[in-house]
Order: C-alpha cells, then structure tokens, then sequence
C-alpha cells in the first residue's frame, strides 16, 4: 500500500472516530447561535465533563479514542487468561477492545502527527489582503468539511473560543491538550485541529495557500476578539 493509501485509511478510520462527538458539538453550536442565546463555548466543559465521567467509568477511551496501549494491554491479558480456563470469555473481550481501536482511529500520538507543524515547514507566501479575503471564504465553506459544518458554523461573530485565544501563539489549546496530546499549538496548527476534530475531515496542505487563508483570517479574527473583549 502506499504511504498516500496508507494515509487515507488513517484520516478515513480517525474521521469516523471523531465524527461521534461532532453531532453533539453542532446541536450545541446550532442552538447556541440560531437562538441567539449567545456564545456556544457551553459545550467546552459539559464536554469536558462528561469525558471526565466516561474515563472515570473506563468507557471514555473506548468510546471516544481508544489507545493502542488500551489494546496491547487487553491482549495480554487475554492470552494470560485464555491459558487458564476462562478461554472464551477471555477472547471476546480482547476482540471488542482491539475493535475499539480499530475504528478509533489510532493513537493520541498519530493525532497529533497530523496536525504539528512538519520539519522544513514552509508556510505559503501571500498578498495579505487577498489571502484575508480567501480565508473570509473558506472559513464559510460548508464543503471544507465532511459533515456539512463551516468555521463559522462554530465560530461567527467571535463564537465558540475560549480565554486561551487571546494569547500570542503558540500557547496551550484546551482541545489540543485533551485530543490531541499538544502542550502548546501555533496558529496553523489550530487551523488544522479543528479541521480534522470538529471538521471531520482531512488537515490541509502544509505549504498551501488555504492554510495560509484560513491562518490569515483567524488572526484576524484573534485581533476583532481581543478588541471586543
Ligand atoms: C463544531 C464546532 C467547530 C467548528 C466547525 C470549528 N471549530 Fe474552531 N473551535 C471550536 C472549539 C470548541 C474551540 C475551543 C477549543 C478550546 O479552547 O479547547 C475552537 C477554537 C478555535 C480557535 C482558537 C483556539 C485558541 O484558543 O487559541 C481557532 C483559531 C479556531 N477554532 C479555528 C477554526 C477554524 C479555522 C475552523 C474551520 C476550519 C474551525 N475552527 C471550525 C469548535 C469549532
């Protein structure tokens, strides 16, 4: 297979799993918005939360991103026990953890591959203007994502970040900390987890100009938040 193949299964097999929590995040989002109730950044801790509550319960890796420590561990302990009497037992649960992992996409680890700034990076060049005025556009293309959401879906009118967004970059992202593994995320790189968290959908090309777009106009959208608060 090759490593383009390859790469697709990967982003095929991690959108699934990411897509479950989308729907959740849109009805939020759509109620916070089209209500007017204001701001939709509710669902950050609720979220949090109830992850929180699911790890607690063991479901959370399980349901949401399963670990492929999760699964080696599962399968030790199935061989360790199906040597003993408890064979069948044993082995479903090995087959419904390695499951799990299966569709979950991988590891925190190879989330976080995708969406960090590769070696020799080499931004995009650009007029300002033109690509503020690209990134006006992308950030309301529904077609940028899988699941029919836009940036600004999540993200009009200054909606949907938080505190940390008024920092200088790189700084820490609660999503990119939780999700991704990241202590601290550049610009870019936010462009590129919500892209591929809420987004559903495939990271953008490093070096291209709708990287460079969407960049553009987040920092632009940084300033009109920071001014506004
Ligand atoms: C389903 C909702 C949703 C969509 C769609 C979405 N985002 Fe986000 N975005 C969020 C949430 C939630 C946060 C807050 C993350 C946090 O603070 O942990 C966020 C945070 C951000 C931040 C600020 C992070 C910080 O605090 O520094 C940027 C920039 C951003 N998004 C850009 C984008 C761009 C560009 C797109 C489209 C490619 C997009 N988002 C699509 C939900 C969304």
């Amino acid at each position: 297979m090759s490593t383009n193949d390859k790469r697709k299964r990967l982003l095929s097999k991690l959108s699934r799993n990411l897509m479950v929590s989308v729907p959740v995040m849109s009805v939020v989002a759509v109620t916070g918005f089209n209500t007017g109730l204001g701001p939709a950044s509710g669902w950050i801790p609720e979220a949090a939360a109830a992850q929180g509550e699911a790890e607690a319960s063991g479901e959370g890796e399980a349901e949401g991103y399963p670990e492929g420590e999760a699964e080696g561990k599962a399968e030790g302990e199935a061989e360790a026990e199906a040597e003993g009497e408890a064979e069948g037992e044993a082995e479903g649960e090995a087959e419904g953890e390695a499951e799990g992992e299966a569709e979950g996409g991988g590891s925190k680890a190879k989330r976080r591959e995708l969406v960090s700034r590769p070696d020799n990076y080499q931004p995009y060049q650009g007029n300002v203007a033109d690509l503020r005025e690209k990134g006006k556009q992308l950030f309301n293309d529904k077609n940028l994502s899988s699941n029919g959401l836009a940036c600004a879906t999540c993200h009009v009118n200054g909606a949907g970040y938080n505190a940390t967004f008024t920092e200088e970059y790189p700084h820490e992202v609660a999503m990119g900390k939780r999700d991704f593994g990241m202590d601290m995320v550049y610009l870019d790189e936010m462009v590129q987890i919500c892209m591929v968290a809420p987004m559903a959908t495939e990271p953008l090309e490093w070096s291209s100009e709708e990287l460079a777009a969407l960049t553009e106009y987040a920092r632009m959208q940084q300033q009109e938040y920071i001014d506004d608060r």
